[in-house]
C-alpha cells in the first residue's frame, strides 16, 4: 500500500459532525470545575464531568499540589519499579487499600493503564473471561489482548451470568468482570450476589469501581462498603480521575498479589510513574473524602434527585439508575448530538454518548451534577430542560 492510499484509509470521517452542525468533542475548557465552567469565553453549567464530590479546584489539594512540586520537582522521571517511586507512592498506596478496605495497591497513570496492563499478568488463552456486556473499552481491550474465551453475560443479570458459569468448565481459570457503577447509565452491578457466585464456581472476580469510588457507600468507600463485601478475596481497580478528581489508576488486592503485580505488569514497569505532585493531590483528596463526604455526598445526591425528579416530570426519556448519574435516552447518533447541541445552544454541557461507546441506537446523554455547583446553577438548568421540551425536540 502506498502512503497515499494509507491516508486514504485513515482519516476521520464527519459526516455526521456536518450533518448535525455540532461537534461535542474535545471542547475548549478555559476555566477549572467552579460552579461556571468556561468555554470559548462563554459561561457554561457543567454537568459534563465526573467531578461528582466537586473538589476538582479544592484549595487545599492545589496546596498540597505545589507544596509537592516545592519539595520533589515537577517529575522523578523514571518508571515505578526503577526510581520513580517516591516515599508518597508508598504512603499512598496505604492509604488508598485502607480506604477502600484491601491489603495493598499498585498506582498506574491511568486506570485504562491498570486494567489493560492487569490481564496479560494473570490470563492466558486457556481461560475464559465472563464480562457484563456493557464493560468499559479498557476492561474489554486488557481481556482481548491476552486472546482467551470471551463471554459477556446481559447486564447485570444474574442469572446470565450463572448460565455462564456452568457452561465454562474446560477452562484453567475462570474470571468475571464487571464495573461497580455503569457509566453510561447509572446502574450498579449486584455484586455480592456477583461474588457469592464466583465462589460457588471457582471463579475469581474483577471489578472496576471507577464510578464507585467516593461516590457510593456509606462513607463514599465505593463498591465494596456499598455491597457489604466483607474480606473480598478477587480483584480490584479503579480510576483516581474522577470522584478523586486527579489522574491514575489502581489495581488492589491480596498483599502477595499485588507484590507479583508490582514485578509483572509491564504497563507499570515500563511507564513513567504518576508524578509526586498528581500523589500528594490525590492523598489531600482521599483525606477530604474521609472527612467530609458527609456534606459533599449529602449536596451531590440533593443535586442528583432535584435534577431527575425534574426531567422526570419534564417527561424525558430517563434511564433507570441508582447512582448519581442521570441519561436521558436519545437513541440515534444523530437525535443524541442534536439534543447535546441544543444544551450547548442552552449554556449547559453535557456528555452525549453514541455508537460504538455505546449499542447502535442507544444513545444518551448523561448529566452528572458535582457537588461544587450551586443549588441555583442545578435550577438554572432545569428551566433550561423546560424550554428544551417547550420547543420540543
Ligand atoms: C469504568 C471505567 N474504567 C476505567 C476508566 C479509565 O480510567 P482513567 O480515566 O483513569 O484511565 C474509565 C474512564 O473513563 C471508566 O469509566
Amino acid at each position: 500500500m502506498s502512503i497515499k492510499e494509507f491516508y486514504e484509509q485513515h482519516y476521520l470521517n464527519d459526516d455526521l459532525l456536518k450533518k448535525t452542525g455540532f461537534n461535542p468533542y474535545y471542547v475548549n475548557i478555559q476555566s477549572g470545575l467552579n460552579d461556571k465552567l468556561i468555554i470559548d469565553g462563554v459561561n457554561f453549567i457543567n454537568l459534563a464531568t465526573n467531578n461528582y464530590l466537586g473538589i476538582a479546584n479544592d484549595k487545599r489539594i492545589k496546596e498540597a499540589t505545589i507544596n509537592a512540586i516545592n519539595k520533589y520537582g515537577l517529575s522523578l522521571c523514571a518508571t515505578p519499579i526503577a526510581s520513580g517511586g517516591s516515599d508518597l507512592y508508598l504512603s499512598l498506596s496505604q492509604k488508598i487499600s485502607d480506604f477502600i478496605g484491601l491489603e495493598s495497591s499498585i498506582i498506574y497513570p491511568s486506570c485504562y493503564q491498570a486494567n489493560i496492563g492487569l490481564f496479560p499478568v494473570i490470563a492466558d488463552k486457556n481461560d475464559v473471561v465472563i464480562i457484563d456486556q456493557f464493560s468499559h473499552s479498557s476492561l474489554i481491550e486488557g481481556v482481548k489482548s491476552v486472546g482467551c474465551k470471551i463471554r459477556p453475560y446481559l447486564h447485570n443479570d444474574i442469572d446470565s451470568l450463572e448460565k455462564n458459569l456452568k457452561n465454562s468448565t474446560n477452562y484453567s481459570q475462570i474470571f468475571v468482570i464487571t464495573e461497580s457503577v455503569f457509566s453510561t447509565e447509572g446502574s450498579i452491578a449486584p455484586f455480592a450476589d456477583i461474588v457469592k457466585l464466583c465462589e460457588k464456581y471457582d471463579a475469581i472476580p474483577v471489578i472496576d469501581d471507577s464510578h464507585g469510588i467516593g461516590v457510593i457507600g456509606k462513607n463514599g468507600k465505593g463498591i465494596l462498603e456499598y455491597a457489604g463485601i466483607k474480606d473480598y478475596q478477587g480483584i480490584y481497580t479503579a480510576s483516581l480521575g474522577k470522584s478523586i478528581a486527579n489522574l491514575g489508576g489502581i489495581i488492589s488486592g491480596k498483599k502477595s498479589f499485588i507484590d507479583y503485580i508490582k514485578y509483572h505488569s509491564s504497563h507499570l514497569i515500563y511507564s513513567t510513574a504518576i508524578t509526586p505532585s498528581i500523589l500528594a493531590g490525590i492523598e489531600k483528596a482521599i483525606c477530604i473524602i474521609e472527612e467530609e463526604f458527609e456534606v459533599l455526598g449529602k449536596k451531590m445526591w440533593k443535586y442528583r434527585n432535584k435534577l431527575r425528579d425534574a426531567l422526570i416530570k419534564l417527561e424525558y426519556n430517563i434511564k433507570p439508575s441508582s447512582a448519581p448519574i442521570t441519561s436521558i435516552v436519545t437513541g440515534s447518533s444523530e437525535n443524541t448530538l442534536l439534543f447535546a447541541k441544543m444544551l450547548y445552544s442552552k449554556k449547559i454541557l453535557a456528555t452525549p454518548f453514541i455508537y460504538p461507546s455505546v449499542p447502535e441506537n442507544m444513545g444518551v446523554i448523561r448529566l452528572i451534577a458535582g457537588a461544587n455547583l450551586e443549588e441555583q446553577t442545578i435550577d438554572r438548568a432545569i428551566e433550561m430542560f423546560k424550554e428544551i421540551k417547550q420547543i420540543g425536540i
